[in-house]
C-alpha cells in the first residue's frame, strides 16, 4: 500500500525530469525489500530512441547499486487518470518483481490505481527455458 509520503517521492523525483521535447514529466519511487528507496525521472535524449523512462530509471538505479528484491514501485504523472506504464517499462518490472508485487499508479489529482505487475503484463515473455 503506498503511503502518501511515497507518493510525493514519486512527484519530487519527477521534479528532476529531463523533458525538453515531451514537457512531460514522470516520477517513480521503488522500494526495495530492506526498505531502501530508489527514485526516478524520465530522461529524454534529441535521439528520441534514447529516452528512458521515469520507471526504468529508478529500476535501473536500484539494480546499478546491487538491489534485486523489490516490494513496491509508485509511479507519478501529470495525467487525468492515474498513468499507465508504457510497455518497455511493463517488461523490465516483469523482469525485476514478483507477478503480485503491487504498483501504485499516480495522477495528477494524486488519484491512485494499484495494479500487480501480473495484471500489467499477463503472460510476459521470462522464461528462456
Ligand atoms: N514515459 C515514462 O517516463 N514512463 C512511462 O511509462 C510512459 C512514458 C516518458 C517517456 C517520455 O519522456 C515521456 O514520458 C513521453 O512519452
Amino acid at each position: 500500500m503506498a503511503t502518501t509520503e511515497l507518493i510525493e517521492l514519486a512527484i519530487k523525483a519527477s521534479e528532476h525530469a529531463h523533458v525538453p521535447y515531451s514537457h512531460f514529466p514522470i516520477g517513480a519511487a521503488l522500494v526495495t525489500k530492506e526498505g531502501q528507496i530508489f527514485t526516478g525521472c524520465n530522461i529524454e535524449n534529441a535521439s528520441f530512441g534514447l529516452t528512458n523512462c521515469g520507471e526504468r530509471t529508478a529500476i535501473f538505479k536500484a539494480v546499478s547499486e546491487g538491489y534485486k528484491d523489490f516490494s513496491e514501485l509508485i509511479v507519478y504523472g501529470r495525467t487525468e487518470e492515474p498513468v499507465s506504464p508504457c510497455g518497455a517499462c511493463r517488461q523490465v518490472m516483469a523482469e525485476f518483481f514478483e507477478k503480485d508485487m503491487p504498483v501504485t499508479l499516480v495522477s495528477k489529482h494524486k488519484t491512485t490505481v494499484e495494479m500487480t505487475v501480473g495484471e500489467l503484463l499477463p503472460y510476459s515473455f521470462t522464461d528462456l527455458t
